[in-house]
């Protein structure tokens, strides 16, 4: 055979032709969600298709936050957020929710309300138990506490650990609190504390596993980490990932991916280099890689999957393209790794550590 047909026919037979999409890919070893927006499904049907064909799990990128759940006082709206479930539903995706505290998507009322301790406590109950027991049975995890923590691994001050927090039993306040309020509203979803830039271990990694062995210790009912994992081109080698990942499972804990991106520097025009979409594509193969090493490590998670309706160009200005698809919904270099990485035999549960 002449060498061009067989490095053909081999290449056909490679692992990246097999999966029609992310979902196919990761089927029975992850689940691959992404962070969604309701309007995007109404207003974009190439988005809506790319979101039911690719993924079988989201998770509502802002729908399930404060400031867009309870905008007043006397007032919840769960509208756009059962939209997504629906949709979730619809084909058969997985929901996660995201968030029941955070420092930021705070509604006005609410942060510059005047309370006393006793009402701010009320009130944070109240939240957790109604939108918690809104969402039983739909949402299968929550990231019951969002980004509590300083880069030196110190607690982030925020009206809640500013006011509930001081004084609550323990040595994490509002933050045990949460997670015991989240329990006794919905006793089957999966608990998880969120957060950034500790992927690679340093002082918050440190701070946040002292947290999750005290809650272990002594049962506060925690059940996972989630790793946002928002990464530029230098961030992290599957090696480091999966070394951070097994410091938690091997307390007996979940792990997922939770909002994972690549951003890279773009011109005017949002569009960047073609070898920077290359090294980006080995990112997203490495961190992909890294949970499917780590067993405990149950979902990978995108924040976002088009390079058309992405949160990084607002955010970090300079740059973008950091999602699977470009701005035409076409995968790109990343998208192809994700799915051979996922391909590859060593995926298995079995062979993982
Ligand atoms: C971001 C959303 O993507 C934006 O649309 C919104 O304006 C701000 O929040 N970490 C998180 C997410 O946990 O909730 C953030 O989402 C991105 C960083």
């Amino acid at each position: 055979m002449p060498v061009l047909l067989i490095v053909l026919v081999v290449s056909l037979l490679g692992t990246s032709f097999a999966a029609e999409s992310l979902r196919t890919a990761a089927h029975g070893k992850v689940r691959i969600g992404t962070a969604a927006k309701p309007g995007f499904i109404t207003e974009d049907s190439r988005y809506a298709a790319a979101l039911a064909r690719e993924f079988d799990q989201l998770e509502p990128e802002n729908e399930m936050k404060w400031s867009l759940l309870r905008p007043a006082h006397d007032r919840f709206d769960f509208a756009p957020a059962d939209e997504l479930v629906r949709f979730a539903k619809q084909n058969g995706m997985a929901v996660r929710g995201h968030t029941l505290l955070w420092h930021q998507a705070v509604p006005k009322w609410l942060g510059e309300g005047q309370w006393t301790w006793n009402e701010l406590s009320q009130l944070m109950a109240d939240h957790i138990q109604t939108v918690v027991k809104h969402f039983a049975g739909s949402v299968y995890a929550w990231d019951v506490v969002n980004e509590a923590f300083h880069p030196d691994g110190s607690l982030r001050s925020t009206l809640w650990y500013d006011s509930p927090g001081i004084g609550a039993e323990g040595p994490y306040g509002y933050i045990e609190r949460a997670f015991v309020l989240a329990h006794a509203a919905d006793p089957k979803a999966k608990l998880f504390y969120n957060d950034y830039a500790f992927e690679a271990g340093g002082p918050k990694f440190e701070a946040i596993l002292a947290m999750a062995r005290d809650f272990k210790k002594r049962g506060v009912p925690l059940h996972g980490i989630g790793f946002q994992c928002h990464f530029t081109l230098d961030s992290i080698t599957a090696e480091k990932l999966a070394k951070t990942m097994r410091a938690f499972t091997d307390l007996g804990l979940e792990v997922h991916i939770t909002e994972l991106d690549v951003r890279l520097p773009v011109d005017g025009t949002g569009h960047a280099t073609s070898q920077d979409l290359e090294r980006q594509a080995d990112v997203y193969g490495e961190a992909v890689r890294a949970c499917l090493g780590v067993r405990g490590c149950n979902a990978i998670q995108v924040w976002g999957f088009s390079d058309a309706r992405s949160w990084i160009p607002r955010f970090f200005p300079g740059y973008g393209a950091g999602t699977l698809f470009d701005q035409e919904y076409r995968a790109k270099p990343a998208y192809t790794a994700v799915i051979d990485a996922l391909s590859q035999p060593a995926a298995t549960a079995a062979s993982r550590k």
